[in-house]
């Protein structure tokens, strides 16, 4: 009986001892998992689009006018993609990706200003010109969409979009 009890325990113990050690490297291996470097993250970091804000091959214009062109000031987004955007975009308009190639400063810059005087019926706001505007709130009359410096900073963006 002494006999059948000792082994009884012994392979209880021994089973114990068993369930430990498959926990115990289970354990291991799960530290070793969070341990090991992540080999598949520069990848994806550098897969994560560009946000205005982290473009640092920007100059401080060309990203603030970037930041313009995506805010509720320029709203360049409702019509046109903008490249490496991450938010939505229409596409009223052609997207400005490559701009900079197929338009001249001066091409683009009279298109922002006021994009009436290359076509009457666009539907492209004129960001810096209040010519023939009606129902304007009167809160805005007189007033650009564009400030100086935003119109400035958009269009240094515009031009780095080759
Ligand atoms: C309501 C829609 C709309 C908005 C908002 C808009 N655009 Fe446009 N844009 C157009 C359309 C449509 C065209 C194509 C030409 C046309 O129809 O006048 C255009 C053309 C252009 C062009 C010439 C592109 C080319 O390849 O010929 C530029 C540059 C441009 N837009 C810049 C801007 C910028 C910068 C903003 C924001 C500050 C803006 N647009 C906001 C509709 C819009």
């Amino acid at each position: 009986m002494r006999d059948f009890f000792l082994r009884f325990s012994s392979a209880f113990i021994v089973s114990l001892g068993l369930h430990e050690g498959v926990g115990l490297g289970l354990g291991l291996a799960q530290a070793q998992a969070q341990t090991q470097p992540r080999q598949d993250m520069p990848a994806l970091v550098n897969a994560v689009p560009k946000d205005a804000s982290t473009q640092s091959d920007l100059s401080s214009d060309a990203r603030a006018g970037k930041a313009v062109a995506v805010s509720r000031e320029g709203q360049c987004t409702l019509c046109h993609q903008i490249p490496e955007h991450l938010g939505a975009m229409g596409d009223l308009g052609p997207p400005l990706g490559g701009v900079a190639s197929r338009l001249s400063a001066q091409a683009i810059e009279v298109r922002v200003k006021d994009s009436r005087r290359v076509n009457p019926y666009t539907i492209m706001p004129p960001y810096f010109s209040t010519d023939g505007l009606s129902q304007v709130d009167p809160k805005f009359k007189g007033q650009t969409l564009l400030s100086e410096a935003q119109l400035r900073q958009v269009l240094a963006y515009l031009s780095t979009l080759k």
